[in-house]
């Protein structure tokens, strides 16, 4: 199959309308209804919704888009090929997610994946409560989803082989591979990595210039937000970057500048640290 790209995320949070102000501090639109709000950065209905939860917090579903009807049949055929769940979304929740088809499985740490084709757009002019310049989606997606589990092999596998992700390449820090996956130009719309339990640690956004990441670095700090980690240049998509703490406790990642990938000329490579400079815990 080939995904095009990630459409969204959908997260069970605790605190709605705490995370609908650290939202906009990054500067997205961002609607709250009833007990749960949705994020717009760009044309797309919601790149993030978060659900009200009294249980566990964290992401419910990612999801990947397909480029139509037919690329959506195929999806489904190869996913039950491969022994996996597939669940036929019904018109309701279809129309809720404002898509025009959607199945649900989950890959084999138990994360929820939506694939889904037609978006229906929302033409209402994008107004940032901050005057941000923009974000960076389009054919790349709304950004990136980090994620770590114990079947760690097998889930690379499965977006490898059954979802059809192409590896950009790979750390191995303290000898365990933590793999970088793309699905379209943007470096990587996925990592993952093993772990004791599973867990989203962050999803990126990418805005459209640097003083759109410095502003937002600056509310954060100014709203009481822990920085996980201050300013810095990944040295693999060369994202330059801060990671805040999100209510949620996992964190998000927003940056300006990543580089793309082109599948013709690429070559996978191993980097040996994550940062060509920054990214360093806040002192003290
Ligand atoms: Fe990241």
């Amino acid at each position: 199959m080939h995904i095009r790209g990630l459409g969204y995320v959908v997260l069970d949070v605790a605190d709605v309308g705490a995370w609908g102000a650290y939202l906009r501090r990054f500067g997205a639109m961002v609607v709250e209804q009833d007990d749960r709000l949705r994020m717009r950065i760009d044309e797309r209905p919601f790149r993030v919704e978060a659900r009200a939860t009294d249980g566990a917090e964290g992401l419910v579903a990612a999801g990947w888009e397909l480029a139509d009807a037919a690329a959506l049949d195929v999806a489904a055929d190869e996913l039950a090929a491969a022994g996996h769940s597939v669940e036929v979304a019904t018109r309701d929740e279809c129309a809720d997610r404002r898509v025009g088809g959607l199945i649900r499985t989950a890959d084999p740490a138990g994360f929820g994946l939506e694939l889904f084709h037609g978006p229906i757009l929302d033409h209402e002019p994008l107004v940032s409560p901050t005057g941000s310049s923009g974000f960076v989606t389009g054919d790349q997606g709304m950004g990136h989803i980090v994620l770590g589990a114990p079947e760690h092999g097998d889930c690379v596998a499965f977006y490898v082989d059954v979802l059809g992700f192409r590896v950009s390449d790979v750390w191995r820090p303290d000898g365990s591979d933590v793999v970088f996956l793309h699905c379209n130009s943007r470096h990587h719309s996925v990592a993952l990595a093993p772990a004791s339990g599973r867990s989203l640690y962050h999803f990126m956004l990418e805005a459209r210039t640097l003083d759109d990441v410095g502003y937002a670095l600056d509310r954060q700090i100014d709203a009481g937000t822990t920085i996980m980690a201050g300013l810095g240049k990944h040295t693999n998509d060369h994202m330059v970057s801060f990671y805040s703490r999100t209510p949620s406790g996992f964190e998000v990642e927003f940056g300006c500048g990543g580089r793309q990938i082109d599948d013709a000329t690429w070559t996978v490579t191993e980097i040996t640290k994550p940062s060509f400079w920054g990214h360093r815990p806040p002192p003290g």
